[in-house]
């Protein structure tokens, strides 16, 4: 983009807002143009219309560039709220044997946290930016990023530190589970989670959450843990519901949780609880497609009017992806969405997960952040599963891929 001046996006065979103003979930706009100016999106509509808004918008007397994108979709950026990017080594074997036979179980996080604490800033450091590289060239152009990889105070915050030099979302998970060295006094690690790891982390974090589940933390040490961190002025999010069915859902609808993470196993008064609440369901298929778990039933929430989101969830354990996309097709093939509601939620339900509104759509006001398929519609998400569709990715208004 010219410097100081606007750049016009034509050529759009289809448009995707997610603007509510329009029509249809998406809000889509057939042979469409965008107008962007500063990183931020100015207009957006019919190509037809584009000489007309030229003409009366206020340009600054600068030129405005074209940039014809040769009959692609255009889609906002994946906003991928639900992620875990700071660790040490894989687990590669543990998949190959869950691949066999073997269950998941919360108990593999321990071996990543010793990986992680063996790990210099330095590759930790490294690792990131190429998992960053990863995501931009997958179209994801917001993510959110947890700590709970470190589980002592200066490893902790130092995973923090590193996850906020590339994203502004960043989550404290001190409760992601009990480390060994707590082992047989958890009431201890909740008071260090909840007191000196809160305020070495705090600074770096915008999030708090905690892994309420079996083997990981109960509901009453999650609560201790997200008010003291709610108290801090964290915004709460939870993982729940994973595993089993539980009250952690409960707990995050109490608590006013951004969203509740996971909920594969929900119970009808979750359900509706979530339906009555500002709380997003974020799910995770990635998670049990690397598992092999029952996949969580998105039409039964969609259905009962429950704002849904879908996330990578990256992590060495239980899902190590970073493709949105597969995301999209896994939810729409075995979740019950349709190509519309999952693309919906991969982009404005992350930006609802995380309480934002700049992102995860292209109506006049948000930031400028698109993707250009190789596709003439958005259903080829879904419908060409694994086939690379990202042609160039846009970041406030500037090319990243
Ligand atoms: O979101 N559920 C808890 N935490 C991660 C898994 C982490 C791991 O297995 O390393 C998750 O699935
Ligand atoms: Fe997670």
């Amino acid at each position: 983009m010219s410097a100081g001046g606007s750049t016009l996006f034509t050529g759009i065979a289809e448009l995707v807002t997610n603007d509510p103003a329009r029509s249809g979930l998406l809000g889509i706009v057939p042979d469409a143009a965008l107008l962007v100016r500063d990183g931020v999106v100015v207009w957006a509509g019919s190509a037809a219309e584009a000489p007309g808004v030229l003409d009366r918008n206020a340009t600054g007397g600068d030129a405005v560039e074209t940039v014809d994108l040769g009959g692609a979709a255009v889609i906002p950026g994946f906003v991928d709220s639900h992620t875990h990017l700071v660790f040490g080594g894989d687990r590669a074997a543990e998949f190959e044997a869950r691949m066999s036979g073997a269950a998941y179980s919360a108990g593999g996080i321990r071996s990543t946290v010793a990986a992680t604490r063996a790990a210099s800033d330095g590759e930790l450091a490294a690792r990131l930016d190429g998992f960053v590289a990863e995501l931009h060239a997958q179209g994801t152009t917001t993510f959110e990023i947890k700590s709970g990889y470190g589980l002592t105070v200066a490893d902790e915050a130092r995973l923090l530190e590193l996850a906020s030099r590339v994203t502004d979302e960043t989550t404290f998970l001190g409760a992601h589970v009990v480390p060994a060295e707590f082992a047989d006094d958890p009431e201890s690690y909740v008071e260090l989670v909840s007191g000196p790891m809160l305020d070495a982390c705090a600074p770096h974090a915008r999030w708090i959450d905690a892994f309420c589940e079996t083997g990981a933390f109960t509901v009453e040490q999650s609560r201790r843990i997200l008010r003291a961190g709610a108290e801090r002025g964290l915004g709460v999010r939870l993982h729940a519901s994973q595993l089993a069915p539980g009250d952690g859902v409960a707990l995050a609808i109490e608590l006013d949780a951004a969203s509740v993470d996971h909920c594969t196993y929900l119970t009808d008064t979750d359900v509706a609880a979530l339906a009555s609440s500002r709380t997003v369901a974020t799910l995770l298929p990635g998670v049990e497609f690397s598992t092999r778990q029952p996949y969580p039933d998105a039409r039964r929430l969609i259905d009962a009017g429950v704002t849904v989101a879908l996330a990578s969830d990256c992590n060495p354990g239980s899902s190590f992806t970073s493709s949105m996309a597969f995301c999209i097709a896994v939810a729409v093939r075995d979740m019950r969405m349709t190509p519309a509601e999952a693309l919906w939620a991969a982009t404005a339900g992350g930006a609802a997960a995380l309480r934002r509104t700049d992102v995860g759509n292209l109506a006049a006001g948000s930031r400028a952040d698109f993707v250009a398929l190789r596709a003439p519609s958005f259903v080829h998400l879904a419908y060409r599963p694994g086939v690379p569709l990202v042609d160039g990715v846009w970041k406030d208004g500037a090319r990243l891929s």
